[in-house]
């Protein structure tokens, strides 16, 4: 099996080359800068092609069985890798999380993608593959639902450079709400839910809205009237806050000064829990959970598994979200090895 894994410079495509070639595939290592891709490549092949060049793009994911895009901001960078995977006849999975990248998606290849043969899976990291799954394991225990929450913890998750910008990118982007059974903008809509129980915890935390791209992907597979998605507050820390507040134009250079990413000791420590509170429209109620340590390790580790099985043939062509392309328990168990572990709880009214 041979993957492409386009952005394999950046702290994630690094940590995405490493575990496929861990795995034995054969790895063509892409991206735009010849001296930072050779860096990393450890043995692999190095094809250099610019973001914005289809046809160079192309070229270079041609014979490959699957292209991983790890190349962010992807509403910057990411359409084109999408385009040229379709046309080099190779599936696609991505590392993406920007709601409006992924609407694009959806939108713009179902039909292209299903033409060529092809899987398009966008958005196969730590969000939001677990989160779009548990949300689909939970939700079936009571569907059809009058309210979905998908509540995000996080725990020592110090962000690479890039998440920090495809973060700014979304709230540059403005963000969508999913409230009675359509898409909306979020603009100027309160969040519902301004505390949450986390497992594990005998006190409520103080949330907020988080613009989770699950708000584009649920809906495809869950019948909810309402989606909404949290995260526990604590995820703004001041370093944050302080860059969220400054000058747009600023940005680039304040992340510029920032660590890339987290260091080999503090990555492992990270963790993170998802859950997803299901409440059916006749009352019925459906808890999810999901949890792992060492977020970039697992986004790594979801993007090859992800790759793997697109190539192995599991899923059907066009575009799909994770919980459509494989089956959710199956590929959530299939991760206990490393660590994710996962439970759904159906209560009573
Ligand atoms: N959902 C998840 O679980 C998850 C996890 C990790 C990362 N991500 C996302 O993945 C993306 C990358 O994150 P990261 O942590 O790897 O960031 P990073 O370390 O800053 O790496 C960014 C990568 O994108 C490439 N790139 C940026 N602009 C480009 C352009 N115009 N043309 C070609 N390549 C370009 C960079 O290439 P150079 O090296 O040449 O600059 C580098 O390879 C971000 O969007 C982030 O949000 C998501």
């Amino acid at each position: 099996m041979k993957v492409a894994v386009y952005g394999a410079s950046g702290y994630t495509g690094r940590l995405v080359t490493a575990e496929a070639l861990r795995r034995g595939l054969d790895v063509v290592v892409s991206g735009r800068n010849a001296s930072r891709l050779r860096e990393v490549a450890g043995g692999a092949e190095v094809v250099v092609a610019d973001a914005d060049d289809v046809p160079a793009l192309a070229d270079a994911f041609d014979g490959c069985d699957v292209v991983i895009g790890c190349a962010g901001p992807f509403s910057q960078v990411g359409d084109p890798v999408v385009r040229a995977a379709i046309t080099a006849g190779a599936h696609y999975v991505d590392t993406s999380a920007e709601q409006l990248f992924l609407r694009h998606v959806f939108d713009t290849y179902a039909g292209q993608a299903e033409e060529a043969g092809v899987c398009v899976v966008p958005a196969v990291g730590f969000d939001i593959l677990p989160g779009d799954m548990i949300a689909h394991l939970a939700g079936a225990e009571v569907e059809p639902l009058d309210e979905l929450t998908i509540a995000y913890q996080t725990n020592d998750f110090d962000m690479t450079r890039g998440t920090i910008r495809s973060s700014l990118q979304v709230l540059l982007d403005g963000d969508l709400a999913y409230e009675e059974g359509r898409w909306r903008s979020a603009e100027g809509l309160a969040v519902k839910r301004t505390s949450f129980t986390f497992p594990g915890q005998s006190e409520e935390r103080p949330t907020t809205r988080w613009p989770g791209a699950e708000i584009v992907t649920v809906p495809r597979h869950v019948r909810a009237r309402r989606v909404e998605i949290i995260t526990d507050a604590a995820v703004f820390g001041p370093e944050l806050v302080s860059l969220m507040q400054a000058p747009a134009d600023q940005w680039d250079a304040i992340i510029g000064r920032l660590p890339e990413g987290p260091s080999a000791e503090r990555r492992p420590v990270s963790e993170f829990t998802i859950v997803a509170e299901a409440v059916g429209a006749d009352g019925r109620r459906a808890t999810g959970v999901v949890h792992a340590h060492d977020i970039y390790g697992s986004a790594a580790v979801f993007t090859v598994e992800a790759a793997r099985r697109l190539a192995a043939g599991e899923a059907k062509a066009g575009v799909l979200s994770p919980a459509q392309a494989f089956d959710p328990a199956a590929f959530l168990d299939g991760l206990a090895s490393y660590g994710v572990e996962w439970s759904v709880v159906a209560g009573g009214k």
